[in-house]
């Protein structure tokens, strides 16, 4: 109901009758009494300016046997009268003495007549007190609803900040290095359409990397988008160039005032955010709300909570990319050392590539994780990297080694170990690459471990090793023949060699001979790259 409504069916129960309202400023008439005569609209007018002047009600006209009260009303910003006559004498006896009270009312004598013998009788005392009553019960009234209005506002603000928190809690929950940046975009743009007023939204992240093929950043820019996103993906990337944002932190704001431009060239944005995904000067890309639900502007409430998501966001993409850095840089590392010990021993060039994939077989065909499977596979390329330590002489010596010069070759393991220990990133292979000569019957070296007490991958890649050095031709031998590299493994399971790893090597019997034939294949760190 209509607040003027309200405060007029307030007055009537207090003063029996209905009032005319007027605007204070103007000293127009806004409302007309229905069941009273109005008054004299010019006579009033000016009066009723003065009371709404002076703040306080007023008796603005007196006769014989009438006044005219009025009510100042503070209604939101702007004041309003309320007049009405009332009777405070006796009625007249010939209708002749109507006349002036009819000037009063606005209306005719006759009226005037009728209307005082409808009316009680007032004192102004009695009136001016009810009014000073009525107008400070209005004023709680009024004060009542104001704070009403503010707790309601307070209650969707707080309800808001709660979804916030809730979101960005969420988005924190997401943080792992495991989830792509594109799956945490996701969640985020799926939240926000929820808690912001926008019709869509949108992330674009920037290509990372370099131009490495072997690198695993992203390529081109991706886009990903929920709601209605008023632009494809092409003129988003016009959009952040139009705007020149370019290295700017700070989240753009863009209402009306710039969209209804003539010059602005997206005609479908009417409102906007933009806000960088960034990490320190990094930029991975930017969050972008479009046009206001309720065509209203966007401000700093939804521009703060953009600019959170995005920093989250922009973190997230950045603890991505380091890993990925540092990942590559592992890889070049390993990639180096493995090109390394193939240059120092040209004779068995390919076998540390062969043994880390046979391992990975081997390991496979044993239900060990992916995870076990990676380490093997590094660790079978790193496994002789002590070679690199041993004198040329011996190493590609093609005949029979002299006791002396077989007990510096049995160095390797160690001289590796001593090589690899000081990279923190690939610290896990280290026990492969110290106890991959141990034997199952402890006469291997260099700590003649026995049967479980050596690290179960570096008994797999045992068997790798001698599978490839005993089938792979030497300028000096032939490799051996199948049947007989059989019979070594069935005559040395359970003294050189793990008899599980043993079995698992005839249940893998023809994918192991498919791997020895196979050309030397581009080094992918991550098997599920290259597994089938
Ligand atoms: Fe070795």
């Amino acid at each position: 109901m209509h607040r003027l409504e309200l405060v007029n069916r307030e007055l009537q129960t207090w003063f029996g009758v209905d009032f005319t309202y007027w605007d204070g400023e103007t000293g127009e008439m806004m409302r007309a009494a229905e069941m009273q005569p109005p008054g004299d609209e010019n006579f009033l007018s000016p009066m009723v300016r003065a009371v709404a002047a002076k703040k306080k009600p007023e008796i603005i006209a007196e006769q014989a046997v009438a006044c005219i009260l009025a009510l100042p009303l503070a209604m939101d910003s702007v004041t309003v009268i309320a007049t009405s006559p009332f009777l405070t004498g006796d009625c007249y006896e010939s209708e002749d003495e109507y006349q002036g009270l009819a000037r009063l009312l606005g209306t005719t004598p006759e009226r005037a007549a009728a209307w005082t013998r409808e009316q009680h009788s007032w004192t102004t005392q009695s009136l001016e007190r009810m009014a000073r009553l009525q107008l400070s019960k209005l004023s709680v009234d009024e004060e009542a609803r104001r704070l009403t209005n503010e707790i309601d506002k307070i209650s969707d603000s707080l309800s808001s900040t709660y979804e916030e928190i809730s979101l960005l809690y969420g988005l924190t929950q997401n943080l792992r290095i495991s989830s792509s940046d594109e799956q945490l975009g996701d969640l985020a743009l799926n939240w926000l359409l929820e808690v912001l007023p926008c019709e869509g939204l949108a992330i674009q992240f920037l290509p990372t990397g370099d131009d490495n093929v072997s690198s695993k950043g992203r390529r081109e820019t991706k886009t990903l988008s929920v709601g209605v996103c008023p632009l494809e993906a092409q003129q988003l990337s016009h959009l952040v160039q139009h705007l020149n944002l370019g290295e700017k932190g700070a989240p753009f704001v863009a209402n009306q005032r710039i969209t209804a431009r003539e010059e602005w060239p997206f005609p479908k944005v009417r409102q906007l955010i933009v806000v960088p995904l960034a990490e320190g000067d990094n930029i991975f890309g930017w969050i972008m709300a479009f046009n206001h639900c309720e065509n209203k502007g966007f401000g700093t409430v939804e521009a703060s909570l953009l600019s959170s998501v995005g920093a989250i966001l922009g973190i997230h993409s950045g603890n991505i990319e380091l890993y990925r850095q540092q990942s590559e840089f592992v890889t070049s590392v390993v990639q180096a050392l493995t090109s390394a010990i193939d240059a120092k021993d040209p004779y068995t060039c390919g076998h540390s590539d062969r043994v880390a994939r046979l391992s990975v077989c081997l390991a496979r065909q044993m239900g060990q994780d992916t995870d076990s499977l990676n380490l093997l596979y590094m660790a079978g390329l790193l496994h002789d990297v002590g070679k690199i330590g041993i004198d040329d002489s011996v190493l590609r010596k093609p005949g029979r080694l002299t006791d002396a010069e077989y007990e510096h070759i049995k160095l390797h393991p160690e001289l590796g170990y001593n090589i690899l220990k000081g990279l923190k990133q690939i610290e896990k292979v280290l026990p492969v690459v110290l106890h991959h000569h141990e034997q199952w019957d402890g006469k291997g070296y260099p700590y003649k471990l026995k049967g479980a007490d050596t690290p179960l991958l570096a008994r797999i890649t045992a068997v790798a090793d001698a599978y490839d050095a005993m089938s792979s031709d030497r300028p000096y031998r032939k490799g051996m023949p199948e049947e007989k590299v059989d019979a070594i493994f069935r005559e040395g399971a359970g003294h050189q060699w793990d008899p599980a790893v043993i079995n698992a090597f005839f249940a893998a019997r023809d994918e192991l001979r498919d791997i020895l034939s196979e050309e030397r294949a581009e080094i992918r760190f991550d098997v599920r790259d290259w597994l089938k």
